[in-house]
């Protein structure tokens, strides 16, 4: 593990990293002007948080959600389907509007047909992992995906704090990329802010989600520059 000055050194230090805004935490009372807000932030995608009420103890929005943002920006839609039937559901996100499409391995589907169809349909294809699922699970599907979603807190909900003992699971996955040259991203959602933020890019990571240190803080433009590590 990646400790002290050694994080300096890394070169995740000096590469692009992108922030997902999570439009969980926004104002939801004006759902447009809220994204139109993280556009003008400084955002680089929305990322959008479709829970069942089945796959995670929390429903949030379907969609309709997904198609109302695609009307509201032209932002990259980053839409996690925290459902149980990803497969059955797919079709209504591709045509509300979805740029990527990251679904659970831990959800009941064929995950290497989703991932094929998540792609043919000409979307980047996504691939999730709760924190107590070992990256061994996911590793077969590695040539099959577009992005590798590290989740940093058990999901269902905004507001957790970031399970540190995910980064050792973060570097692997950095390290296996790196090994066979794969060319996903590597996602990390829940809990993320300055600090958290900070150890995952040194860890690896690429895209940073977050949700309640953007949308809910003072000035969101200095939190996404904050996020990034600028
Ligand atoms: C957790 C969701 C996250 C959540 C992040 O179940 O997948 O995207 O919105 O929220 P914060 O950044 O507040 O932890
Ligand atoms: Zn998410």
């Amino acid at each position: 593990m990646l400790r002290g000055s050694d994080r300096h050194v890394n070169a995740s230090n000096v590469k692009q990293v992108i922030v997902a805004p999570s439009l969980l935490a926004a104002d939801f009372s004006k759902l447009g002007e809220e994204i139109r807000r993280a556009v003008g932030a400084g955002a680089d995608w929305l990322h959008l948080d479709v829970m069942d009420g089945h796959f995670v103890d929390n429903i949030s929005f379907g969609p309709a959600v997904v198609a109302m943002a695609e009307a509201a920006s032209d932002i990259f839609l980053d839409v996690h389907l925290m459902i149980s039937r990803p497969d059955h559901y797919l079709p209504r996100f591709i045509e509300a509007g979805a740029d990527m499409v990251t679904v659970h391995i831990e959800a009941a589907h064929d995950v290497t047909e989703t991932l094929q169809r998540i792609r043919e349909a000409g979307l980047r294809a996504g691939l999730a992992l709760n924190p107590e699922t070992p990256l061994a699970a996911v590793e077969p599907h590695f040539d099959a995906i577009d992005l590798l979603l590290c989740m940093t807190v058990v999901p269902g909900f905004g507001g957790q704090a970031f399970m540190p003992e995910v980064l050792e699971k973060i570097e692997d996955a950095a390290k296996l990329r790196k090994k066979h040259g794969h060319g996903f991203l590597i996602e990390v959602d829940g809990g993320i802010d300055t600090h958290s933020a900070a150890s995952c890019r040194a860890a690896g990571a690429d895209v940073m989600v977050a949700g309640s240190s953007t949308f809910r803080a003072p000035d969101m433009a200095a939190a996404i520059r904050a996020i990034r590590g600028e």
